[in-house]
């Protein structure tokens, strides 16, 4: 998973976000007039402007980062119709959020995981070790932060989250040394913390900054991300209408492989399902193997092109997949 890992995952302009493989989500949605779509992850709106182009549909906008708020104004601002829905919320509980709001199908649902350009640049918030704030990471600046933490976990958890989440061979050395800094003082900051983890290293000759496996390791985990992903594709399962499109944007391995099983799954005849599945159950409460209830579109996950890359770099890493219900 280590390409994601060279950069921040999203490329950073004025303008906030540059949206990701914007024209292949697009291509794949492709809004029908009347379609009611999902936006899981609005951001900067990149995706929900471009979706509401189509006068016709209705859209829901999903983002747990209350910083969002001001994008999605401006957007509103920008229509000429009250087509734009947000609702401030984790995807995780996508069912529940547009239930609330009456709505039990949908027409497409486009999910583009990880973090934002804002959330990355804004040096309050906490993500980047390349700007100093205080440890934070929480995209719903609710809760468990990375400085609770890196301050009060102990020394076993900390190593098997940077091992888990980061695929940190060097994880236990790295939790070795944050339990002994912290004896001595409180690990306050994004820069104390990249210090000793790029201490915890004897000799290191690569282009990534030592940091970065472990700060991703500890965002994912502070924000439960995977566990969200599998909460909302199960959801869509359930939420797409018939020929309805599941669009999901990724930027690391573990997210990718959880969209790529769940998917193949959906489109696996049972009694050709793997014994060695993810955790994703595909049997019912009777335990009974599921239907199949998605056509995979995407046999490999689309890569931005090499014009994207040039022009954002951060979106390299990205991977796109796309099923269909059926
Ligand atoms: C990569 S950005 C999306 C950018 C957007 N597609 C655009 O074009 O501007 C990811 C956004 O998803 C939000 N997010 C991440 N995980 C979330 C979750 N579990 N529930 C709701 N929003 C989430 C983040 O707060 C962030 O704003």
């Amino acid at each position: 998973m280590n390409d994601a890992l060279t950069t921040p995952l999203v490329h950073s302009s004025n303008h906030g976000h540059t949206p990701v493989m914007l024209s292949e989500v697009m291509q794949y949605l492709s809004p029908v007039a009347g379609g009611i779509y999902v936006d899981c992850t609005f951001g900067a709106g990149g995706y929900s402007k471009a979706i509401l182009k189509n006068k016709e549909v209705k859209l829901y906008a999903i983002d747990c980062d209350p910083d969002v708020k001001p994008y999605v104004k401006k957007l509103q601002k920008e229509l000429d119709n009250n087509h734009l829905y947000f609702i401030e919320g984790n995807f995780g509980d996508i069912e529940s959020l547009l239930n609330a709001n009456d709505v039990k199908e949908v027409t497409g649902i486009v999910i583009d995981l990880g973090v934002s350009s804002m959330q990355l640049d804004q040096a309050s918030r906490g993500f980047s070790f390349a700007k100093n704030a205080k440890l934070d990471m929480r995209m719903n600046k609710q809760g468990y932060s990375a400085y609770d933490f890196i301050n009060n976990a102990d020394e076993e958890e900390i190593a098997n989250i940077i091992y888990k989440y980061g695929d940190e061979h060097n994880s236990r050395r790295i939790a070795s040394n944050i339990c002994k800094e912290r004896q001595k003082a409180p690990i306050e900051t994004t820069i104390k913390l990249a210090e000793i983890v790029r201490s915890s290293f004897t000799k290191y000759r690569g282009k990534i900054d030592l940091a970065t496996k472990t700060f991703q390791a500890i965002r994912i985990f502070i924000n439960n991300e995977l566990e969200n992903l599998k909460k909302a594709l199960l959801a869509s399962e359930k939420l797409l209408i018939k020929g309805g499109k599941l669009v999901v944007v990724s930027f690391h391995s573990l997210e990718d492989s959880i969209v790529k099983n769940f998917i193949k799954e959906r489109a696996q005849k049972s009694s050709s399902k793997s014994r060695y599945s993810i955790d994703i159950s595909t049997t019912n409460d009777d335990g009974i193997d599921s239907q199949v209830t998605f056509k995979i579109l995407t046999k490999k996950a689309i890569k931005p092109s090499k014009d994207e890359i040039r022009s954002n770099p951060r979106s390299r890493s990205a991977r796109l997949r796309v099923a269909e219900k059926i």
